[in-house]
């Protein structure tokens, strides 16, 4: 298979089980004070561009950062573009936008199409990336998860005992 075809697989792996954990979370979200919390705030979509372009700006100037020989080894750009998918997670978040969304995914895939388009198989700069590094990307948010969850089980018995 080409080698850069299983990078983006992989980006879209790690993307996918963030999503889901983010779509588990709030279908898990049984107590009515969670899930109308974020209703709190209406979902601005300009707003939410402006910011998701916000995170593509940072993403731009840290991959410039990277050789332009390095910018598809997977190994050299995992850190930014981790950094570059919790951007667009808590911003999106923080206007009260759910996430992921298809507004979100599209620009996304934008993002993709603009870095990842020139990765040829010529170039060939793909090796995976150690191992402990890739477990931790997925290990994170699973462990967020459990947290969230335990956090919402205990507040909704608090909020028992309380009522
Ligand atoms: C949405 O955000 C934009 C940009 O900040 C702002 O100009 C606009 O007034 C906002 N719309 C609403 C309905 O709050
Ligand atoms: C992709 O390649 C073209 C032509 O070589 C170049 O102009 C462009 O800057 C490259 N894009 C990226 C993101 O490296
Ligand atoms: C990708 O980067 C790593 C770390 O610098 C390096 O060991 C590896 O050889 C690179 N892969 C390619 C194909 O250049």
């Amino acid at each position: 298979m080409d080698p850069n075809l299983l990078t983006l697989i992989k980006l879209c792996l790690i993307f996918a089980v963030n999503a889901l954990m983010a779509r588990g979370l709030s279908d898990s979200d049984a107590d009515p004070s969670f899930t109308q919390r974020p209703r709190l705030l209406h979902c601005n979509h300009s707003l939410l561009l402006l910011e998701m372009e916000r995170c593509g700006e940072q993403f731009t100037a840290d991959m410039n950062h990277i050789h332009p020989e390095d910018r598809c080894n997977l190994t050299h750009f995992i850190r930014e573009y981790h950094v570059f998918s919790l951007c667009t997670e808590i911003n999106a978040g923080r206007i009260g936008c759910f996430w992921p969304n298809p507004q979100v995914e599209r620009f996304i895939i934008r993002v993709h199409r603009h870095f990842f388009s020139n990765c040829t198989l010529e170039r060939l700069a793909f090796t995976d990336p150690p191992d402990d590094t890739l477990i931790l990307l997925i290990l994170i948010p699973v462990f967020l998860t459990l947290a969230m969850v335990a956090l919402v089980v205990w507040c909704s018995k608090r909020s028992d005992i309380l009522a």
